[in-house]
């Protein structure tokens, strides 16, 4: 699979973990699990994602811009991920940046899939693009996900 097909498949794994956690209320064991899943699922995803797909579109003037805009909105998931730490999940303030998170996360990804993927596309060679999703599956299978 290609470098775009195996992040695609990681960030529908997160969509419907936050799909999930929307139905979760107040501090319930469900609501604890799937987020602790979501932020795993996350943290590595975007550690792996700078690897293999933004530090070598780094590399190219003409994606510079997007890869650093990809990586500070990467910054500011992993604030609203600690903020949510620090919350009691069962206040309705929980539920509200878990709103924010959702929705900034779901932005992301459609910046990726809708555009990021396109530039990206015409920089990597077709073999890149396979040997990029190999070594990003793999180290993600390290992390144990
Ligand atoms: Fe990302
Ligand atoms: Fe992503």
């Amino acid at each position: 699979m290609t470098i775009f097909e195996e992040l695609r498949v990681d960030h529908d794994k997160q969509r419907a973990l936050i799909e999930q956690l929307e139905q979760t209320h107040g501090d319930e064991e469900e609501r604890r699990d799937r987020f602790a899943q979501l932020k795993v699922q996350l943290k590595h995803h975007a550690t792996e994602e700078e690897r293999y797909f933004y530090v070598p579109l780094i590399e190219h003037d003409a994606t510079v811009e997007m890869s650093r805009h990809g990586i500070a909105e990467h910054h500011q998931l992993d604030e609203l991920l600690e903020e949510l730490e620090e919350m009691d999940m069962a206040s309705p303030g929980w539920a509200l940046r878990f709103k924010a998170l959702k929705d900034k996360m779901l932005h992301h990804f459609e910046d990726e899939e809708q555009s990021f993927f396109q530039h990206a596309g015409k920089i990597f060679s077709e073999s890149m693009k396979t040997s990029l999703g190999k070594e990003y599956r793999q180290a993600m299978s390290d992390n144990g996900i």
